[in-house]
């Protein structure tokens, strides 16, 4: 088994070696890290619900209610009346007819994909598209035609120019997880209009982020109704695990009865899905939060930027900090953990060859001090690396 050993010293070689690090949560901002109490900016959980108390307790009561495991896949026995209830407040919330829990956002996209798509399909993708994405574009055996990032002009003559005997499908990031930009989903559906496709969006990072009331892209444009399929994910925002599908009754039938991610899959625990159900709870009942997140996001790309670093993205939580290579990503990276920061350094396959980056999130329940405190450092190491 060579190719084992031989696949791993490459990786080391290009400083590509990745493997996972354990850190002790303490709140929803911080972990324990070496020994020590570390800031995190590089977490998903946007609004800093993972901590919440009601989120905690309404895990801890389904546990003691319903058990650990939900026991069978959603088609046998592992319905639990929690699966419905959140599947419900998810179709609410999304502004849809009806919505579907899959098991993680991975396995959502994979799933639907994968079952709306066939080899009669072309489905036009965003180039800086989530692995997931391109997954469930491979599984579905469909053409694909991949356009360059947010080139409406480029998507247009593919959608021209491409030969197509059954659907077409586009899709794309509602807002792109390494880039942190906003897809412009409202030229999106009108070229879709006139090219009579079916819009796939997925807002991993846009739902309670983006939209009224964190309600994800389609809000943000002001789309309700134009826009097939709303894929998103209960693991950021929404502070716990797992995905969904929200669309109209009909796209929701025909994924519980098609879709191979959701049917021949054990349902998810009933904790896991207490936890997302009360989160929702709190987005709904406090908006503010997301306002507050925006504020600590817009405060923190305008202190990066003024001091000279290249930070992508706009009105997200992800505040990409290019570095080119992947050694300066992983020193600036290391060097913060040192300051007692905790950054994602990101780096190929992830991100395209020379396009590595420090991969910063806000959350809701940072505070403004410790972000310029952390951003005084950020501007310090990028300053030693020569980024600005
Ligand atoms: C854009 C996008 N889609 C889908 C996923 C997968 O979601 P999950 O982590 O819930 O499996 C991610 C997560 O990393 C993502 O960034």
């Amino acid at each position: 088994m060579r190719f084992l050993a031989e696949y791993l010293a490459e990786r080391r070689k290009l400083n590509l070696y990745r493997e996972p690090v354990v850190y002790e949560p303490v709140d929803a901002t911080h972990v324990r890290a070496d020994g020590r109490i570390c800031l995190v900016l590089a977490a998903n959980n946007y609004l800093g619900l993972t901590h919440h108390p009601a989120v905690m307790a309404a895990a801890a009561q389904a546990v003691n209610a319903y058990g650990a495991g939900a026991g069978g896949s959603r088609l046998t026995t592992g319905t639990h009346p929690v699966h419905s209830a959140l599947e419900q407040e998810i179709a609410a919330f999304k502004q849809a007819e009806a919505a579907v829990l899959y098991n993680t956002g991975y396995m959502a996209n994979v799933g639907i994909i994968s079952a709306v798509a066939d080899a009669n399909t072309v489905i036009f993708s965003d180039e800086l598209n989530h692995a997931s994405i391109i997954d469930g574009c491979r599984l579905s055996r469909a053409r694909v035609a991949v356009y360059r990032h947010a080139d409406m002009e480029h998507l247009r003559q593919l959608l021209r120019t491409e030969p197509c005997g059954g659907l077409r499908l586009i899709v794309t990031d509602g807002v792109f997880s390494m880039d942190g930009d906003i897809a412009p989903l409202d030229q999106i559906v009108e070229l879709a209009e006139e090219y009579e496709a079916m819009v796939m969006v997925d807002d991993a990072h846009a739902a309670g982020v983006i939209g009224d009331g964190g309600r994800g892209t389609v809000s943000h444009f002001g789309l309700n109704g134009r826009v097939h399929i709303q894929m998103g994910t209960l693991s950021k925002s929404l502070a716990a695990e797992g995905g969904y599908a929200a669309g109209s009754r009909q796209l929701i039938e025909f994924l519980i009865n098609k879709s191979r991610g959701y049917i021949f899959s054990t349902a998810q625990a009933p904790a896991t899905i207490a936890a997302a159900r009360a989160a929702l709870g709190v987005l709904r009942r406090q908006p503010e939060l997301v306002a507050k997140l925006r504020a600590n996001a817009a405060l923190m790309r305008q202190k990066l930027r003024r001091a000279g670093l290249k930070v992508e993205g706009e009105d997200t939580a992800i505040l990409p900090v290019l570095t080119g290579s992947p050694e300066v990503a992983l020193a600036m990276a290391n060097q913060l953990k040192k300051d007692g920061l905790i950054v994602a350094a990101i780096r190929p396959p992830t991100v395209p060859d020379g396009a590595s980056r420090l991969r910063l999130t806000v959350s809701a329940a940072h505070d403004a001090a410790e972000l310029s405190e952390a951003a005084v450092k950020i501007i310090k190491a990028g300053r030693r690396l020569k980024l600005c």
